[in-house]
């Protein structure tokens, strides 16, 4: 109170600039990009902000998904700590929104035209009550398969286009003795892979009603039953050391030639990236068989808090930074995802981020993108972790057989709705 009075008589007074020069030069920033790919693409945006002589206070909370990130960032909150922004998925920023604790970036997104640009997917989760609320940074999407290209031609793959031409791949994999598929048994990598083979297993519309708009008919069809039992399939073909493994540690399996393939969301990239490997040499992007001309879809956003005054104008600059055309095509260029506009150009983008993008703009218009209900663009985040534990506790036998998934399935996301 006592610090907006005195802001309130600086201006009254005619010494606005004396407030401004008070501005605190630094961007809090608390996020879940501890891998090396994820840890390079954040270096693009430290070096564009310390260009505006902006500082960088980094809050990393380790984990793959974020939800160790989030469980931090309400401690956070709580104590009414805020840092600038947050890395944050979807539904998840509408929480905070609806909370009251985020900033206003309505006058920055008004000066940059961010309702043209930035698609309507993502404004769904950026705006809220009519003010912009987030910054999205990328648009990933899960529906991919990395593929070792050097074990692909040792044992004659060639790209699977069907949910069966994978499984007769996997097993060409496992006949030549390499590990066929690269998973870290952790509940959010689970389900992100899971929601790839529902899409597989029950198409587009069936995705969207189940995932998307949670019709209790499609979560306790026969449909569902078959996708848990494709997903009980994949597993057979996972090494036995998979439990609780870091997803950038299955990435690097596949790296290595180790494992033949992994299904991951298009951040895997950014580890092949790190890793000085060229897509179509070294490795293989093909979408997840039968789910060609799908996007399942997630937007890492920057959540900006409601901080006080004198953080303000940092807060303004990251945002400003964040979706400036430049930004975006550099730094989405190395962590795999593709601009969160749409006027961005592919031309700095490898084979795998150009087909992201076109394969974006089909879906967009085609009706064909999708949230991801792993990665909480599908439900809030009670559903989305009640359906992670379902899928997790299926992959680890605590769920014995599909029917009792289904019937789990569906009372789980009943009791989160
Ligand atoms: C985020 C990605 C991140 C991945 C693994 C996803 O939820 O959207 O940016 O790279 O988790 O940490």
């Amino acid at each position: 109170m006592l610090r907006k009075l005195l802001i309130g008589t600086a201006l009254g007074s005619g010494l606005a600039f004396a407030a401004h020069a008070q501005d605190v030069k630094e961007v809090e920033m608390l996020h879940w990009w501890t891998s090396g790919g994820e840890a390079a693409a954040l270096n693009v945006l430290k070096e564009d902000l310390a260009k505006q002589g902006f500082a960088w206070k980094d809050v990393p909370v380790a984990g793959g998904g974020g939800d160790a990130a989030m469980t931090a960032l309400k401690a956070m909150v709580a104590a009414g700590n805020y840092p600038t922004a947050s890395q944050m998925l979807g539904y998840t920023v509408l929480d905070y929104a609806a909370a009251g604790v985020m900033g206003d970036l309505t006058e920055t997104a008004v000066k940059e035209g961010w309702d043209k640009s930035v698609p309507a997917a993502l404004q769904k989760f950026s705006v809220y009550d009519g003010k912009w609320v987030a910054a999205p940074v990328n648009v990933h999407s899960v529906n991919w398969l990395w593929i070792n290209k050097a074990v692909m031609d040792k044992i004659g793959g060639t790209e699977p286009k069907t949910f069966d031409e994978f499984i007769a791949l996997l097993d060409k994999a496992k006949a030549a003795g390499v590990i066929p598929l690269a998973l870290g048994g952790q509940n959010w990598q689970e389900a992100t892979m899971f929601d790839s083979v529902v899409l597989s297993t029950g198409g587009p519309e069936f995705y969207k009603k189940a995932f998307n708009d949670l019709d209790e008919e499609q979560l306790k069809s026969d449909t569902m039953k078959k996708s848990f039992d494709n997903l009980a399939k994949l597993v057979t073909y996972v090494d036995p050391n998979f439990s609780g493994r870091d997803w950038n540690l299955a990435t690097a399996m596949v790296i290595k030639g180790d494992a033949l393939v992994q299904v991951m969301g298009d951040w895997a990239k950014g580890e092949f990236n790190a890793a000085k490997k060229t897509p179509g040499t070294d490795f293989l992007c093909y979408r997840f068989p039968g789910t060609d001309g799908s996007v399942v879809y997630n937007s890492d956003m920057f959540g900006m808090f409601d901080v006080p005054e004198d953080r303000k104008a940092a807060q303004a600059a990251l945002a400003t930074a964040t979706l400036s055309k430049s930004f975006q095509s550099a730094f989405n260029v190395v962590k795999g995802s593709v601009p969160a506009r749409t006027d961005v150009p592919d031309t700095d983008f490898d084979a795998c981020g150009k087909k992201g993008m076109a394969d974006l703009k089909a879906a967009n218009e085609g009706g064909t993108l999708f949230g991801s209900l792993a990665q909480g663009y599908g439900a809030p985040p009670a559903v989305a972790n009640a359906y992670k534990d379902v899928v997790s506790k299926f992959v680890h036998g605590q769920i014995k057989t599909s029917d009792e998934a289904v019937t789990q399935l569906v009372n789980a996301i009943e009791d989160a709705k």
